[in-house]
């Protein structure tokens, strides 16, 4: 099955509403043709309207980074998905690594978040990864297979067709290490593999599968070639104009 390719940028705690919308607005001016790349930009929760209304309206899509998993109710500082959808946005990164290294998000809550993405209206990008030293120890799969196990616990085959799933290597965000592409496809591999003992073949070649860490314009073309990889989830080089749109650019230019 072919999948066209999903380019988002994780904008993480940079940008305010104003900062936002301006690089939203040089985006769209700059990408007359995205290729049939689906591209989605994820501000932080205070620039998300923002972004939302400058890009309405364009193939640009916008998506938040995190959410509470309750539909309502006693939690001061968090954000339901509902709210999130009002601003217009329709994507979600749920699970991302900080959220689960720095602030303790265990799979079990990620679980709750996606479910709640579903009943509100949000495609989650649910991510997955291993750090260095469960790499070192050669426990990737293990880890990877428990995070997707118990991350999609309850999901059904139709929920799946809204589910897209990133795999972010810790070891590669931000530092300027990058998975190669061999390293990057096995675990995609893996992933699917995963997938389609979870739910089913269909599942499994239907779903979205992401690669994030340190992806620049050099290094797209040798990870998203691959056919397990079917976009990219940019940290860093999303801030930058030149370097977002080039990645948009190589996604687009690969058969
Ligand atoms: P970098 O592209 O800066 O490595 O960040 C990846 C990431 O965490 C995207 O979610």
């Amino acid at each position: 099955m072919k999948r066209n390719k999903i380019v988002a940028g994780n904008w993480k705690m940079h940008f305010g509403p104003k900062e936002a919308a301006e690089f939203a607005q040089s985006l769209r001016n700059n990408l007359l043709d995205t290729h049939g790349v689906s591209v989605i930009l994820c501000p932080p929760f205070l620039a998300l309207k923002t972004v939302f209304d400058t890009v309405n309206g364009s193939e640009i899509k916008v998506g938040a980074q995190n959410m509470h998993w309750a539909e309502a109710g006693a939690f001061t500082g968090e954000i339901t998905g509902a709210m999130i959808r009002e601003t217009g946005t329709e994507y979600v990164i749920l699970g991302h690594s900080e959220r689960r290294h720095v602030f303790g998000e265990s799979d079990e809550w990620i679980n709750k978040k996606v479910h709640r993405s579903l009943k509100s209206g949000l495609i989650p990008i649910f991510c997955v990864g291993e750090k260095i030293e469960e790499r070192e120890a050669e426990k990737t799969e293990q880890v990877i297979a428990k995070q997707l196990r118990v991350g999609l616990k309850g999901l059904s085959e139709a929920d799946m067709e809204t589910v897209i799933i990133a795999y972010e290597p810790v070891w590669a965000i931000g530092t300027g290490l990058t998975a190669s592409p061999e390293q990057a496809a096995a675990v995609h591999q893996f992933i699917r593999g995963a997938i389609k003992t979870l739910f089913n073949s269909d599942v499994a070649e239907s779903t979205w599968l992401l690669y994030g860490g340190s992806v620049k314009p050099e290094n797209t073309i040798g990870l998203l070639s691959n056919k397990d990889i079917d976009g990219a989830l940019v940290g860093g080089a999303s801030m930058q104009l030149e370097s977002f749109k080039g990645i948009i650019d190589e996604a687009g230019a690969i058969e």
